[in-house]
């Protein structure tokens, strides 16, 4: 099988090629995020030194990387809310760095951002929690008036549902964490980036989060970008993987196949 890409760095084959024997379909995935050669400096911390990323359409997409390697600053070039030194960053295939204020709010849109921390407005309820991107991006929505069925749905996702009218502080860590994501999923997202979901969660607690995030992959076929440290979570949830070690993907491959690395930065990964 050949494939090519195009300018819009779009895999497509080049050859028809019936069904196979054993039924694959060789369906060649778009992609959805395309990072070539990003760099980021702050002074003479050398953070990004020429990272490349893909996600492909509907994958679950891993990224390992230690503390402080720059997988957040990573993430924020990503969303537009970091300028790069240098390289490039297209999204849905629109270049970011080439965008302008309206255009990128457009593309946040249809991007969802599950910060690192919950990140929600402690002075709101859970439900104008979940207003608040609704309002934000209006003309995505058209002319819903009446939001409160879409605040359900979203709650419902995430089993939080009997949560609508409570302040965050009446929520434990992992309920935060499962309206952060009833958030981001409210717009129906197709790409959502995930900074450290299981992070400061118990196992069990990190173990239901992994679940959701896996459900609404299959519900909605979201294509995902995982940052995380949580080898459990890599391990269950990631297709493919990336890690990110002296500010480049200086390994990729899946779980299977990295963690059987014998190369001393891979192998630190897996160690327990
Ligand atoms: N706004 C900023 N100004 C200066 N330095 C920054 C800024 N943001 C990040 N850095 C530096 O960039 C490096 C990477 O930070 P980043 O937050 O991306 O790490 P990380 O890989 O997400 O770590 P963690 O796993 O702890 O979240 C760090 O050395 C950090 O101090
Ligand atoms: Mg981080």
């Amino acid at each position: 099988m050949n494939y090519s890409m195009n300018e819009n760095g779009d895999i497509a084959e080049t050859q028809n090629v019936p069904f196979s024997e054993t039924n694959e379909t060789f369906e060649a995935r778009k992609v959805v995020i395309h990072i070539k050669n990003l760099q980021k400096s702050f002074g003479d911390n050398h953070v990004l030194n020429g990272f490349n990323l893909k996600l492909q359409e509907g994958e679950n997409l891993v990224v390992m990387g230690k503390s402080g390697s720059g997988k957040s600053v990573m993430i924020k070039c990503l969303v537009g809310l970091m300028q790069p030194d240098s390289g490039y960053i297209e999204v849905m295939g629109k270049e970011v760095n080439t965008l302008d204020q309206t255009q990128l709010d457009a593309l946040r849109a249809d991007i969802g951002f599950l910060f690192q921390g919950s990140a929600l407005y402690d002075s709101m309820t859970v439900r104008e929690n979940l207003e608040f991107p609704m309002r934000r991006h209006k003309e995505k929505l058209g002319d819903v008036t009446d939001t409160e069925p879409l605040v359900l749905e979203a709650l419902e996702n995430v089993g939080l549902a009997h949560t609508m009218n409570l302040m965050p502080e009446e929520l434990s860590g992992g309920m935060k964490r499962r309206v952060a994501l009833a958030r981001t999923l409210i717009l129906k997202p197709k790409v959502i980036l995930y900074d450290e979901p299981t992070s400061g969660l118990d196992p069990i607690t990190a173990k239901e989060i992994i679940e959701l995030m896996r459900s609404i992959q299959k519900k909605y076929n979201t294509s995902s970008l995982i940052i995380t440290h949580d080898v459990d979570c890599a391990r269950v949830i990631s297709e493919r993987m990336v890690l990110l070690v002296d500010g480049i993907n200086y390994a990729e491959g899946t779980f299977a196949e990295l963690s059987a690395s014998t190369d001393p930065k891979v192998e630190a990964f897996f160690k327990k």
